[in-house]
């Protein structure tokens, strides 16, 4: 990442369910990380989650939840900003603007759209189709340079960056000449794809049946050590090296989680247990996973209940986001001749 010039970083996470280590070794954890040398703004994306229906009293706990998640995996409120996405209209604003400056052809490409959708694609909503347009919104709104997110959501990171210069270009004589950055993502190479304890070739989801194919972040500790003993793995001992892995999806996944839990980096893993039943490894996967979560868990479930404080965080960041975002959609709209 460069110094210089743009130091913005903007991300979100959809409140649908409940957080898993996916979320927080593909994301979370990055926007911790980057809270010191960064002016970060982390979102919550109730806007997105609607593209598929939710349940009006659950949405707004998940909402909650994932404000809770923020602060209890350790961002900071008076570093970093934290704030609802609908709770700043220029989002929705932005993102009509944007579904005119889009591609159907570009939309069409879009495989989260095509998973999403599955084989009803006639009953999808019209939002899931055109959901990139307003992610593409969030993060050009606040002019934003880097992304963290994990891997699934590259291509939308592809079609943000086409958008943001399909724009500048549409409108360079009007003052659009470079107006948006062209924002880069952040994809972490060790835990982007953060994959099913049940299955290494899935993705790990919220959305999937099995509870056991994924770690909630408010799993307790038992419940964590018995999803690792039954997560699947082969009949072979652990790999001698990082090519053994190749083939072997589910110990792949196994390694990275430990890599990324850990800090450790995956090399030294592989020489630790060469040669060694998958048993002990788990074992000691669940150790390093119950000492990193169990902490983030416990404050998790503490500041769910603290309403109040939760409610000032995202009132205070609102009031951040809308400052920054009321400025650039006012000039969007000069330089477009709305009225
Ligand atoms: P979502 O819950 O879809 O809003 O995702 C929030 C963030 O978590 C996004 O940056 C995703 O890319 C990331 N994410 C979701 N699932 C995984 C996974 N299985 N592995 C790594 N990152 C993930
Ligand atoms: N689409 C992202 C996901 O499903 C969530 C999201 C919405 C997002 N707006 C964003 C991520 C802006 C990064 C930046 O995970």
């Amino acid at each position: 990442m460069q110094s210089s010039e743009n130091k913005t970083v903007f991300s979100g996470v959809q409140p649908t369910g409940s957080l898993h280590i996916g979320n927080y070794l593909g994301a979370i954890k990055n926007f911790v990380d980057l809270q010191d040398n960064y002016e970060c703004i982390y979102c919550i994306v109730d806007l997105h989650a609607i593209t598929v229906w939710q349940d009006p009293r659950t949405l707004k706990n998940n909402i909650v939840e994932v404000a809770a998640a923020y602060l209890a995996s350790g961002l900071d409120p008076n570093k970093v900003t934290i704030f609802v996405q609908s709770t700043v209209s220029a989002h929705s604003e932005l993102a009509w603007i944007f579904n005119c400056v889009s591609r159907m052809g570009w939309l069409n490409r879009m495989t989260q759209f095509k998973e999403k959708s599955g084989k009803n694609r006639e009953n999808a909503s019209a939002g899931l189709y055109v959901y990139p347009n307003l992610m593409a919104s969030d993060i050009l709104l606040y002019k934003a340079g880097y992304v963290p997110v994990g891997d699934d959501q590259k291509q939308h990171l592809e079609i943000t960056r086409d958008i943001a210069k399909k724009f500048n270009n549409d409108f360079s004589a009007h003052g659009g000449d470079k107006f948006f950055p062209i924002p880069k993502p952040l994809i972490l190479p060790v835990a982007s794809r953060v994959m099913s304890l049940r299955d290494g070739t899935k993705k790990m989801s919220k959305s999937d049946n099995s509870s056991m194919s994924r770690i909630n972040l408010l799993d307790d500790n038992d419940l964590i050590r018995k999803k690792i003993s039954k997560a699947k793995t082969d009949p072979l001992p652990l790999p001698n090296s990082q090519e053994d892995l190749r083939q072997r999806p589910e110990a792949a996944n196994l390694i990275n989680i430990f890599s990324s839990l850990s800090g450790i980096k995956k090399e030294e893993i592989i020489v630790k247990y060469s040669g060694k039943q998958f048993s002990e490894f788990k074992s000691d996967l669940s150790d390093v996973m119950i000492r990193e979560l169990s902490p983030i868990r416990d404050e998790l479930i503490r500041l769910k209940k603290d309403k109040i404080f939760i409610e000032k965080v995202l009132n205070e960041g609102r009031a951040k986001a809308e400052e920054r975002a009321l400025k650039v959609i006012k000039e969007v709209r000069e330089i477009i001749g709305l009225w």
